[in-house]
């Protein structure tokens, strides 16, 4: 999808001093990028508010990253917002995370289908409380018919499991007959995973400044650019979106080829 200049001239409109629409080219935005969406506890407790502050702040942010995301002309976006390890959090956190998720899908429903926005899940959604599990599958139901951006949502995902279940069907196919152990190869486990038919990520972004991919997509990101921020996610705008876009642009990307002057 190429992005819409003139809309997107005045979406960008009264740029910060360090970064405009002009230091990007439109003619190479990545397909695919993902968003590891962290930092809203400390983002919180830095205004003396309760974590969950944070939270709600990050669903802000989240329409913003949909919609700039959309005006830039992705094929994909794609966020992590609840990983398997995130259970351990407290009950409380855990119980308001889920109710958030499920009112935030369902009050986005008509921007979605404003921006022609298509949903998609990585990771076990059926095994979510009923009221998330429920609005997730209205969601897609309801973008089931949507031609534009494919807007990825990771809830209850984790890689490792995602790479254990696709050996799981790879085992049962062999075990049926219908894929002999010999033609096992990148594509019969690429295409068991929740991003099967899906680009990889061109550009991973990565806020609150930690440096690690705690068991987000460890198989896709083989060959991802990585753009760390130290901003909060609640704090993430458009302009922070750019300044990842333009960063990706000055890299060098090689695919353990040699590098080109
Ligand atoms: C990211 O913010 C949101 C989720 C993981 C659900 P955090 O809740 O991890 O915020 P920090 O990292 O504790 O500040
Ligand atoms: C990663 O953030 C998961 C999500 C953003 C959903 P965490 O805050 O859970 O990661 P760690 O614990 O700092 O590695
Ligand atoms: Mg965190």
């Amino acid at each position: 999808m190429r992005a819409d200049e003139k809309k997107l001239g005045e979406y960008y409109a009264n740029p910060p001093e360090d970064i405009s629409l002009a230091n990007v080219d439109l003619g190479r935005i990545p397909r695919h990028v993902s968003i590891i969406m962290d930092g809203n506890g400390r983002w919180a407790q830095a205004r003396g508010l309760d974590r969950s502050e944070g939270h709600v702040a990050g669903v802000d942010s989240l329409r913003e990253a949909v919609t700039t995301s959309v005006r830039l002309g992705l094929d994909v976006l794609s966020v992590y917002a609840f990983s398997t390890e995130n259970w351990c959090r407290p009950q409380h956190e855990v119980n308001l995370l889920m109710h958030l998720f499920a009112t935030t899908l369902l009050n986005e429903l008509p921007l979605f289908h404003q921006e022609n926005v298509r949903l998609r899940f990585f990771g076990d959604i059926d095994a979510l409380p009923t009221e998330t599990a429920e609005a997730f599958h209205e969601g897609l139901r309801e973008t089931a018919d949507h031609t534009g951006m494919t807007f990825a949502l990771a809830v209850n995902y984790g890689s490792r499991a995602e790479i254990a279940r696709a050996a799981r069907e790879v085992a049962q196919d062999v075990a049926l007959g219908t894929l002999r152990s010999e033609d096992i190869d990148e594509k019969a486990i690429s295409s068991r995973l929740y991003t099967a038919d899906l680009p990889d990520p061109e550009l991973l972004i990565r806020t609150s400044g930690e440096m690690r991919l705690s068991n987000y997509l460890l198989w896709q990101l083989a060959y991802t650019e990585f753009y760390v921020t130290p901003v909060m996610w609640p704090d993430f705008s458009r302009w922070d979106f750019l300044r990842a876009v333009r960063a990706f642009q000055g890299r060098h990307r090689r695919f353990g080829g040699v590098v080109e002057h």
